[in-house]
């Protein structure tokens, strides 16, 4: 299921950037690029450099992957997503999760942008994801399963650490930074949601809606990996308050957030427990 180029990257790139151990990879998602500078970058490739990496085309996605440090801890950064909206199958999607994965990495600390649609959420809030709904119709586990990776029936019955997300509100806590903690529904896109649509989202049990995360989720937990997510609010899907949303708000508003998303990481990823490096 791992692509054999993928795989040979991730050999080179460990020898290219002399580490053997990366304690945490961060997907970075729409709007939230400047989270990055909160980082001490020390080796960068583009997507383009990267076997069935495809460049985003989506404004707001740089597409680079970084090795970047925080305090004393070492981890990758992705800078921009691949989107299953951009045409591109589930599998191609979750690369960066591979790809983290063959880098030893045992955290993934998702960021993205999405629509709130639960009434007390307003723009600019940020939400711990809890749980979510794959509205997406599709799952990156289709296909062949090969089993030396993961099982052909992937739980997910906790998908996001409630290890992490204890961590996380108690940073928030101390920071004196509000977070909310929700159901994070994921659709296909890339149209925005209708006001019916937003509230068959919120009946259905969800408190925010985005177009990306929950390949990454479930590839990362079939791999054993640890996640968790913080979600900012960019627009409402408020019945009542469903206003017109275009994907420069999507980023403008994400931006305005981002230095409460990486003081949340940077602090989550200096406290943190080490893990065992896996041989
Ligand atoms: N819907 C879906 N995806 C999104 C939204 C939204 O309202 N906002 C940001 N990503």
């Amino acid at each position: 299921m791992i692509p054999s180029e993928l795989r040979d990257f991730a050999q080179n790139f460990k020898q290219q950037s002399g580490l053997l151990e990366f304690e945490f990879a961060i997907i970075l998602g729409s709007g939230l690029a400047s989270v990055v500078e909160y980082f001490e970058k020390i080796h960068s490739v583009p997507y383009s450099e990267i076997p069935g990496f495809t460049k985003s085309r989506v404004k707001g996605h740089s597409g680079r992957l970084s090795v970047c440090r925080y305090g004393q801890r070492t981890g990758l950064i992705f800078e921009g997503r691949l989107h299953y909206y951009e045409g591109l199958p589930m599998r191609k999607v979750v690369a960066p999760v591979m790809l983290a994965y063959l880098l030893g990495v045992k955290k993934l600390l998702i960021t993205n942008a999405s629509g709130g649609v639960n009434p007390s959420f307003r723009v600019g809030d940020i939400m711990l994801v809890e749980d979510h709904i794959n509205l997406m119709g599709d799952c990156p586990l289709r296909g062949e399963n090969d089993d030396n990776l993961g099982p052909r029936f992937t739980d997910m019955s906790a998908a996001y650490s409630n290890k992490l997300n204890q961590l996380l509100r108690s940073i928030a806590t101390e920071k004196g930074i509000h977070l909310h903690s929700g159901v994070y529904a994921g659709v296909r896109g890339p149209a925005f949601e209708t006001p019916a649509e937003y509230r068959y989202i919120r009946i259905i049990g969800a408190d925010a809606v985005g177009m990306s995360t929950v390949p990454e989720v479930i590839m990362a937990r079939y791999l054993g990996m640890e996640v968790c997510c913080l979600s900012v609010i960019t627009d409402l899907g408020i019945e009542g308050q469903v206003e017109e949303v275009s994907h420069d708000m999507v980023l403008e508003a994400a931006r305005k957030s981002s230095d409460k998303v990486a003081a949340l990481y940077g602090e989550l990823i200096e406290k943190m427990q080490q893990e065992p490096v896996r041989a």
